[in-house]
């Protein structure tokens, strides 16, 4: 049996990072189906949100 969970780890200093297959939904309202294992930004640096960018890293505060 497939295992269809998603789960999320929440990165020190960095990402969400997800593993399994979800429908992000953007702002402009468009779907974008994911699957497998990608990194959400939880910083707000990012110039390719909602996806990590490694922007995270010049950080000079804790997340
Ligand atoms: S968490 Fe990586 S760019 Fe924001």
């Amino acid at each position: 049996m497939e295992d269809s969970s998603v789960k999320i780890e929440v990165k020190h200093n960095g990402p969400l990072t997800i593993s399994g297959k979800c429908v992000i939904i953007n702002t402009d309202g468009t779907e974008t189906i994911k699957e497998g294992r990608f990194s959400l930004c939880r910083c707000g640096l990012s110039n390719k949100k909602p996806f990590c960018d490694g922007s995270h890293k010049t950080l000079t505060h804790d997340l």
